[in-house]
């Protein structure tokens, strides 16, 4: 392993994985390849941005010159792919971009990747895959039930990862992580969106009940499991990454508040999002009994999110504008209209 393809390196979790990757593998040159969809952010990479093992091209997964350029480029030997159409909620308003990456994205990046020969290719793909779990924890054998267009498109890219690794004798491994937090997240996810309205005084629109689960992992537990699985998971495996801290949605919500010191009377419960998953729960022993530890605690990873938005407005604040407020009008001036 020498020349990696981080594609998707300029968004929330794989700019994460980049800035770990750069500093703690001098001897590996990091290729982020991108294709700065409004999700991709260059101010991500920012502090990585003077590293002699790190380049940028812009690209995109789908396009099989795009790609084959970049692997001949630089001498591609591993791709690990991030790169994704990842909001729920857009993939029930626009789906096409979720199929043409998530799904033919990856088969492109494999079949490229095969011709040129590469060796390791890593899929991170998510909990959503499993669908809802209503009770007991999903573990990496348990079929597919993928219940929104964004986790039908990523359990088809998976299944392609395995179709190559049965088919091509390809070495893949594939990484499902949960609901993951931290600094640099698109301000359209629960967390860095609650937070950043609620530092404004807006109402934070919760769908439904707000009884919802989710399993929270801090990012940097995320993007060093992904590393942990590149360096040490078995060839055709796909391993569950999760926190293991399952809060409901309306909780999560309450201790952000808490944290701003703002009131909940910010919280409006909205009508729901069509097709919502429950409960998303993994089970992570098979990751585990591969030595991987999570470093963060829920209680101290939340602050420390939290504080990092409050001291770093300029990051989000120009984000939350032009395509931003277009969406933010498309998905939510109805439903917090109807609030109650
Ligand atoms: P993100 O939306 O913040 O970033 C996605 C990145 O991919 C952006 O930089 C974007 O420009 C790039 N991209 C999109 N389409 C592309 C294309 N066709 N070609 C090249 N680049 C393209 O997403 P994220 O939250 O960092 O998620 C990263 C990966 O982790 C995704 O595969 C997602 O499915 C998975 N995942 C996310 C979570 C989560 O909670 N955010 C949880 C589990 C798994
Ligand atoms: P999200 O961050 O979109 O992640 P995912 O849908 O991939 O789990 O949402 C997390 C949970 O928060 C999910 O149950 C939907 C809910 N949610 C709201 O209640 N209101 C919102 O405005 C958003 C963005 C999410």
């Amino acid at each position: 392993m020498k020349n990696l393809l981080v594609t998707g390196g300029a968004g929330f979790i794989g700019s994460a994985f980049v800035r770990h990757m750069v500093s703690a593998y001098p001897q590996y040159r990091i290729v982020v390849f991108d294709k700065l969809t409004y999700a991709g952010n260059m101010d991500n990479l920012l502090p990585i941005k003077e590293a002699d093992n790190y380049v940028f091209v812009q690209g995109d997964i789908a396009s099989r010159d795009d790609v084959r350029g970049a692997l001949q480029a630089y001498d591609i030997d591993t791709i690990i792919n991030f790169a994704a159409e990842s909001h729920v909620d857009r993939s029930i308003l626009d789906p096409d971009a979720f199929m043409r990456t998530n799904s033919h994205g990856v088969f492109v990046l494999l079949d490229e990747g095969r011709q040129h020969g590469i060796g390791r290719f890593l899929q991170v793909s998510t909990d959503e895959v499993y669908g809802d779990v209503e009770e007991g924890f999903s573990k990496e054998d348990d079929r597919f039930l993928p219940n929104s267009p964004y986790s039908a498109s990523k359990a088809g890219g998976e299944l392609m990862v395995r179709a190559f690794h049965i088919t091509h004798g390809m070495d893949t491994v594939i990484t499902r992580g949960s609901n993951t937090f931290g600094p640099y997240q698109y301000p359209e996810k629960l967390l860095p969106f609650f937070t950043t309205e609620a530092m404004d005084d807006r109402p934070l629109p919760v769908y439904g009940d707000g009884m919802q689960v989710r399993d929270w992992l801090y990012v940097d537990d995320h993007a060093k499991a992904v590393d942990f699985v590149l360096h040490h998971g078995q060839s055709g495996e796909a391993y569950n990454v999760g926190g293991e801290n399952l809060l409901h949605n309306i909780d999560i919500t309450r201790r952000i508040l808490a944290l701003l010191g703002k009131p909940e009377t910010l919280i409006k419960h909205v009508p729901d999002r069509e097709g919502h998953d429950r409960r998303y729960a993994m089970d992570c022993s098979k990751l585990k009994a591969l030595g991987w530890k999570r470093k963060w605690e829920f209680e101290q990873a939340l602050a420390h999110t939290v504080q990092w938005y409050k001291k770093n407005d300029w990051w989000w604040r120009k984000i939350k504008t032009g395509e931003y407020l277009e969406y933010y009008k498309r998905q939510y001036a109805a439903r917090l209209a109807a609030a109650d």
